[in-house]
């Protein structure tokens, strides 16, 4: 029998191509950038599934060139919105994405975001390599505590609790607002409270992004959110970057109306050189590594192998983002 036939985006951790190399006929886009879009459409032009990195548009054109033989879409990321979903849904395709292993690390690095902020360990490495460390100072590079502060958790999904969590052994006082599910049977065990959007803003010394990017988190966080913070906070975003909008980012901190911002994520991605961001003292921008730990890698990758391989059996996806289809 035949191997089905694939497009995969980008190049991924061996754990995961081996397997879609030994079951399919693959053709790998080699690139360190994602291919180009005509190289893309030109890609999936005849093939059965299609593993895809965020970086990549799967949209409905992509989906039509491809054709109807198209069976299932795998995406290596938790997150799907580079994917048009009702699109998907509308041909029959299941889409698979990799939610549950890289909730661990990403939390982890939003930790160390709202760490390194706080304790300006970015700005302290600079001054040291610019020469500037000259004494033990008194009052060099202060910044608030971690321990004993309120963080307030925009978005209380598997990443925001995984926060929850961390907070909890530096005795942080809590806050959640999640979008969708006020009352969280989770909360009370990792000792996080309910409040509307206003009060986690106004009340909390560090506010983290975990939502998805939606039409209705787009830009949640604006200049009217970042006016209801304290000249203290600081902002986190590890989820995705058009959550937070940036221009009003950038004359929140420039003004001093918020202390400082941790961003893992940009709009658009990477960030231009030029963007005024990129000016401040008071802002780190990680290039949207959240997730890069080895084995979280490796485990997305096996995952999003056993999406696609799921899917071009017929068979239901693992870890499925448009399950009605089954209904
Ligand atoms: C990364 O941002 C992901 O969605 O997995
Ligand atoms: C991660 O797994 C999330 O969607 O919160």
């Amino acid at each position: 029998m035949a191997k089905p036939k694939v497009f995969v985006t980008r190049i991924i951790p061996d754990k995961g191509l081996d397997i879609v190399k030994e079951f399919c006929e693959a053709n790998i886009w080699p690139g360190e950038l994602p291919p180009p879009r005509d190289v893309l459409l030109e890609g999936v032009k005849g093939v059965d599934g299609i593993l895809s990195l965020l970086t990549s548009k799967i949209d409905a054109e992509v989906m039509d060139i491809a054709g109807p033989q198209l069976k299932v879409i795998s995406n290596y990321a938790v997150g799907f919105d580079n994917i048009d979903i009702p699109a998907a849904t509308q041909r029959g395709i299941p889409v698979g994405n990799t939610p549950g292993v890289l909730t661990d690390t990403t939390a982890d690095f939003a930790f160390a975001l709202l760490m390194a902020a706080a304790r300006r360990v970015v700005e302290g490495d600079k001054y040291t390599r610019a020469g500037k460390w000259q004494t033990w100072g008194p009052k060099l590079l202060l910044g608030p505590d971690v321990h004993g502060a309120t963080l307030g958790l925009v978005g209380f999904g598997r990443i925001g609790k995984a926060m929850a969590k961390r907070a909890s052994g530096f005795d942080m006082k809590v806050l959640y607002y999640d979008p969708i599910i006020k009352d969280d049977p989770d909360a009370a065990a990792l000792g996080a409270q309910s409040a509307d959007l206003d009060t986690v803003l106004s009340q909390s010394d560090f506010i983290s992004v975990h939502t998805p990017l939606t039409p209705d988190t787009r830009h949640l966080i604006n200049a009217t959110a970042l006016a209801k913070m304290r000249p203290e906070a600081i902002v986190i975003n590890t989820a995705r970057g058009p959550v937070v909008d940036h221009d009003a980012l950038y004359e929140a901190l420039k003004s001093g109306q918020i202390a400082y911002a941790a961003l893992d994520v940009t709009d658009p991605e990477p960030i231009p050189l030029d963007s005024p961001l990129l000016t401040l003292d008071n802002i780190i921008i990680a290039p949207h590594i959240a997730s890069a730990s080895v084995a979280t890698r490796d485990k997305m990758a096996e995952m999003a192998a056993a999406n696609l391989l799921a899917g071009l059996k017929g068979e239901p996806l693992p870890t499925c983002v448009n399950p009605e289809l089954y209904k």
